[in-house]
């Protein structure tokens, strides 16, 4: 679905990625691990056009994507969330998701998935996919909250909520559970594999090691920037490049 050939990015004198090519496979979890500084938030950059590569090519269902713009790119069915929290912080749940959803795919998974007909009355079916969102991702009682008034882990998640109003095909997280609490984490991870079920494709950069074993079905494992190692959470968990580069350090 996305693949990348020999992506390459320097800055300056440090190569962030290095030649790394890798594919990920429609419906699937796919998580992108290693320590930090390895290229992790570089590889998403440039698959979504944030930065341009200084060589290597991106591929979408088969079509070079290479050097498109963001919204470009998002058009395409590509959402993807920032490391930091990102929401319009004075605007309401609702009002979030409802700006979201006027950016979605016309003929995204989404409306399909939650059986939306479509509808004459655009700004009927954009409140019909904020609610629906806000009541799967468990904030239906907060729709009127003010994005900033949140506590830090619930902005999180809204963030990611943000991303799936658009109705992409592949999500791409930075880091979801990072400054979530256990039972937050545990929510989230449910939200994340009842979408892969709805055919949605996933690809998760990720810390959290329990999770991330747990979740994929697929890991690639980054490191200064080239590509360690491949696999099944089976695979990668036992293997020597792996775990002496990370998770020898983090998880041990
Ligand atoms: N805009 C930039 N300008 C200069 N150097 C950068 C820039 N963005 C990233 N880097 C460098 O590129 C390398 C890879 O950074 P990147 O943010 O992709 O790592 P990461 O794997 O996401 O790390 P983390 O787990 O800490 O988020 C790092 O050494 C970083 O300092
Ligand atoms: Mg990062």
């Amino acid at each position: 679905m996305l693949r990348v050939h020999e992506l390459t990015r320097r800055f300056g004198r440090l190569t962030a990625l290095d030649a790394v090519s890798f594919e990920v496979a429609e419906a699937t979890i796919h998580g992108l691990i290693g320590p930090n500084g390895s290229g992790k938030t570089t590889f998403f950059n440039l698959a979504t056009g944030f930065l341009a590569p200084n060589g290597g090519r991106v591929f979408w269902e088969g079509g070079d994507i290479t050097g498109l713009p963001p919204h470009a790119i998002s058009r395409l069915g590509i959402a993807r969330t920032f490391q930091n929290t990102s929401n319009f912080a004075n605007l309401t749940l609702r009002e979030n998701l409802v700006m979201a959803a006027r950016n979605r795919v016309r003929t995204g998974a989404l409306a399909r998935m939650l059986h939306l007909r479509p509808a004459r009355d655009e700004e009927a079916e954009h409140g019909r996919i904020a609610e629906a969102i806000l009541e799967r991702f468990g904030m239906a009682g907060l729709a009127d909250t003010v994005a900033a008034d949140l506590p830090g882990g619930t902005q999180k998640i809204l963030g990611v909520a943000i991303a799936l109003a658009t109705a992409p095909r592949l999500l791409m997280l930075d880091e979801p559970l990072a400054g979530l609490n256990p039972a937050e984490k545990v929510q989230l991870m449910e939200i994340l594999r009842g979408i892969r079920e709805e055919g949605l494709t996933l690809l998760l950069i990720e810390h959290d090691m329990k999770a991330i074993m747990q979740a994929c079905d697929r890991i690639t494992v980054l490191s200064y920037g080239t590509l360690l190692a491949e696999g099944t959470p089976a695979e990668i968990s036992r293997d020597p490049a792996t775990i002496k580069a990370y998770l020898g350090t983090e998880a041990a």
